[in-house]
């Protein structure tokens, strides 16, 4: 018998998996950064996201449930470099005037690899004609976008404000 080629369907499968490890770090390292954070707003926003990831995690759980398979993750190097990367700006800017920056930038880079996680997903999704699959994870994806937006805005605020 020969060998069943391994496809786009694999692919999808393999990087739900990769994200929703992802999503489940995020998960941990949000409160960590909104405790971290020297303004309200700051911590406003890193709290309202992590409520958000409860939400997109449960939404990764329904797609697999789509394609008849238990959630599971699979660990990513990437999340966890970037992750590691925003406890140590944590540690080595506490206290500093730039920290809210620091932070800021780091959870920027979270949301910019989940944006280009969902991208794709949702792009496969439709390609493989996974309609409910693909509308959630759009959901998301328009999450992240609309949380790297907010993001931005705040870090302006927090060059702007230790600048004064
Ligand atoms: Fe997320």
């Amino acid at each position: 018998m020969a060998g069943k080629e391994r496809g786009l369907e694999e692919l999808f499968v393999e990087t739900l998996k990769d994200i929703y490890y992802a999503e489940k770090q995020i998960l941990r390292s949000l409160p960590k950064m909104a405790k971290a954070a020297t303004t309200e707003a700051l911590r406003d926003a890193f709290m309202k996201h992590r409520d958000e990831t409860e939400m997109q995690i449960e939404r990764l759980e329904r797609v697999f449930e789509t394609m008849g398979k238990a959630a599971r993750g699979k660990s990513c190097q990437a999340i966890l470099g970037i992750v590691e990367e925003s406890q140590e700006v944590m540690e080595d800017f506490k206290g500093s005037a730039a920290l809210d920056a620091g932070i800021l930038a780091s959870a920027q880079a979270v949301e910019h690899y989940e944006i280009s996680r969902y991208g794709t997903l949702v792009t496969w999704a439709n390609q493989l004609g996974m309609k409910d699959a693909g509308k959630l994870l759009s959901q998301t994806l328009e999450e992240e976008k609309k949380t790297d937006v907010l993001l931005s805005r705040l870090a302006e605020q927090a060059v702007n404000r230790q600048a004064a």
